[in-house]
């Protein structure tokens, strides 16, 4: 490991929980005694080797029943890069197939990350496929994306399940909104949509501004749903939130390619930097 990989872990470890699944189940039945759910994401993306693929959907299928066993409030997240998804599309689905199987036996939700815009239309399709045949499956949606307002009201109009995040990878200004203005704006809108026709989705972001609307949306509406953040970021609003009566669910994600997960925690705000400064002393 370089020194400037080295120096990246240090920070890293504060948004990652471990890079073993030993770890991570300890850190979610943490999370479980301080009232929150976890969602647990094994790191991988961008996978093209169909071993290191077969090894994520095996990863997962344990990972599962450990949740089962060890009674942990959660279940998992996956990113379909990570099953080869882009290189091997029919094998990914094979691959995300398994998983689904073994969340419907073991009566988990699963949850599909969004990636790049690369993904979109491919992790869509998929996530369409399997709630056209099964319950129990959810999708991340990201407000930056300028196609995001048709695909809610398509994903509304088959009942999906959806966690709406701001978006976090690097795309051109034809494809996402280019400010943070325009994307809290657009999040508005459907975090809107979500309150007047969802059901069982997750306000995925740490922004005060968008929460506390979400409050006052719920106090009107009545629905079942979420708040979700990241492991490491605003642990305070978290707390507070719990002991206010919402349901809030942490994400935990573990393994050994942590790097472009933390890369994009560490890009996302300037607050960073200083830790990352920090970490030298
Ligand atoms: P914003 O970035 O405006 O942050 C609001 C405040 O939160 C900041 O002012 C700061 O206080 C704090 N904060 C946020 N990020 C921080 C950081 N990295 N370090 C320190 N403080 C920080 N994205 C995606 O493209 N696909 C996906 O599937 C998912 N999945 C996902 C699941 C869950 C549960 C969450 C919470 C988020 C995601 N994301 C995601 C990531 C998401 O797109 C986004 O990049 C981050 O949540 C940061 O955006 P916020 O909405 O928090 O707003």
């Amino acid at each position: 490991m370089s020194f400037g990989s080295g120096l990246l872990l240090r920070v890293a470890r504060r948004w990652i929980a471990g890079t073993d699944m030993d770890s991570a189940l300890a850190d979610a039945k943490q999370a479980n005694s301080r009232g929150f759910g976890v969602v647990m994401n094994y790191l991988g993306e961008d996978v093209t080797d169909r071993a290191v693929a077969d090894s994520h959907r095996q990863q997962y299928l344990k990972l599962q029943e450990a949740i089962a066993s060890s009674g942990i409030n959660g279940f998992v997240s996956v990113k379909l890069t990570q099953f080869g998804l882009g290189s091997d599309d029919e094998g990914a689905m094979a691959r995300l197939e398994a998983v689904a199987e073994n969340a419907a036996r073991l009566h988990q939700l699963l949850w599909l990350d969004m990636e790049g815009s690369a993904a979109v239309d491919k992790t869509l399709g998929a996530y369409e496929s399997l709630l056209s045949r099964r319950g129990g499956v959810g999708l991340a949606l990201q407000a930056y994306m300028r196609r995001s307002e048709n695909d809610l009201k398509e994903l509304l109009d088959h009942g999906a399940k959806v966690r709406l995040v701001k978006g976090a990878y690097r795309e051109p200004s034809d494809v996402v909104f280019p400010t943070r203005r325009e994307v809290s704006e657009n999040y508005r809108v459907l975090m809107r949509s979500l309150f007047d026709r969802g059901d069982d989705f997750a306000i995925a972001t740490h922004d005060s501004k968008l929460i506390e609307e979400a409050k006052k949306l719920a106090d009107a509406k009545h629905v079942n749903f979420r708040f979700e953040m990241l492991k490491g970021i605003r642990n305070e609003l978290k707390e507070e939130l719990t002991s206010s009566g919402y349901t809030l669910f942490e994400y935990l994600p573990y393994g050994g390619e942590w790097y472009a997960y933390s890369r994009r925690r560490l890009t996302e705000h300037p607050s960073n930097v200083l830790l990352l400064l920090r970490s030298l002393f």
